[in-house]
């Protein structure tokens, strides 16, 4: 420990870490996520110590399967469609909590009479799952507010040695989970994502309406939609179309700008490698401590919509 490669063993070994109440970070294919047992109360408590959360910003609750998602949530016909159309994988349902079952304790929910349910599909993420044989609590492993951790390495640098971290390689999409709220007669998308509202929107068969800008600080509605989120140490500036001095370029497509400190989301213009590397250009253009970070334009289709989310909150601060 801190860092463990994905041996037979060392799966073994987190799982039964989180199985005592203990913390992990483990690498999913949306981003790294800081997990626990989410039916131990004390458990989850360490979460959001360690990240400095605060308590009204419920966790995301993974499971291994469908089955298990629907016996702690109350599944709606649309609840079930999406579901079935992508999991495993990088959508988040918030549904009605399923009080009877009394199992998920309120500090997860932060109160609320929801449940944000998540099947992961990375192996490793499913592997843990499957042996430490309980849902497992994970918000991305960064600290509160600072810059989502899509490799091992800034899980380190976020929290030093302070808790064990499965290597899994880079993420492989990059960005976090899409979050649709189920709780009401028609879905809304709470948190755009890694998956683009369109797909949604064909399983569904309906236009979905974007609830996520409702929110700000100190919202109870959408509590985690934070307005300033994801942020480097440096100021974000957005949209820019020159440079100033000591300023770091984060790059979308060719471009003639140049920079001492430079990174490009994607030479190519294209939104999906964007997504991939924003979290880790962000974190690398920061460490090099620039007078601010200027972010080319980004167009907003498909995953540019997600970007443009996250660039907004990181600008934000
Ligand atoms: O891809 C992901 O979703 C990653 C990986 C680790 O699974 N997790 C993640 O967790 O992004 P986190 O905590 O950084 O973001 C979870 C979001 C927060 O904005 C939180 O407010 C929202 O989910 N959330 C959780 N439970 C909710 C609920 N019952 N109602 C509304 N929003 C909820
Ligand atoms: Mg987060």
């Amino acid at each position: 420990m801190p860092l463990l490669l994905p041996t037979p063993e060392n799966i073994a070994q987190l799982a039964s870490l989180l199985r005592a109440g203990e913390v992990a970070a483990l690498p999913t294919e949306t981003v790294y996520g800081l997990a626990a047992d989410a039916t131990n109360a004390s458990a989850v408590l360490k979460i959001y110590a360690a990240k400095g959360r605060p308590r009204f910003n419920p966790l995301i609750v993974h499971v291994a399967d469908s089955a298990t998602a629907q016996y702690y949530g109350q599944f709606n016909q649309y609840a079930q469609a999406l579901a079935q159309a992508f999991w495993p994988g990088p959508l988040t349902l918030v549904v009605p909590y399923k009080q009877t079952e009394n199992t998920i304790p309120d500090v997860v929910r932060a109160g609320l009479p929801s449940l944000a349910l998540r099947v992961p599909a990375h192996p490793l993420m499913q592997a843990v799952l499957q042996q430490a044989g309980v849902p497992l609590a994970a918000p991305s492993a960064n600290k509160s507010g600072h810059v989502s951790a899509t490799q091992a390495a800034h899980v380190l640098a976020d929290f030093g040695d302070a808790l064990p971290v499965l290597e899994g390689g880079p993420c492989r999409l990059g960005l976090e989970s899409t979050i649709i709220d189920c709780t009401t007669a028609q879905p809304t998308l709470l948190r755009a994502g890694a998956l683009t509202t369109i797909d949604i929107e064909n399983v569904l068969g309906l236009a979905i309406t974007n609830n996520a800008q409702l929110a700000h600080n100190n919202a109870p509605k959408a509590p985690g939609m934070l307005l300033q989120h994801y942020a480097p140490r440096a100021r974000v500036r957005l949209n820019a179309t020159h440079l100033n001095a000591g300023e770091a370029l984060l790059a979308f497509g060719p471009t003639t700008l140049q920079a001492t400190l430079m990174a490009n989301l994607s030479p190519t213009a294209d939104t999906t490698e964007a997504a991939l590397n924003l979290f880790a250009m962000l974190r690398e253009l920061d460490s090099a401590n620039p007078s601010a970070i200027a972010v080319m334009p980004i167009p907003t289709a498909g995953l540019g919509e997600a970007i443009a989310d996250r660039l907004a909150r990181a600008a934000a601060g």
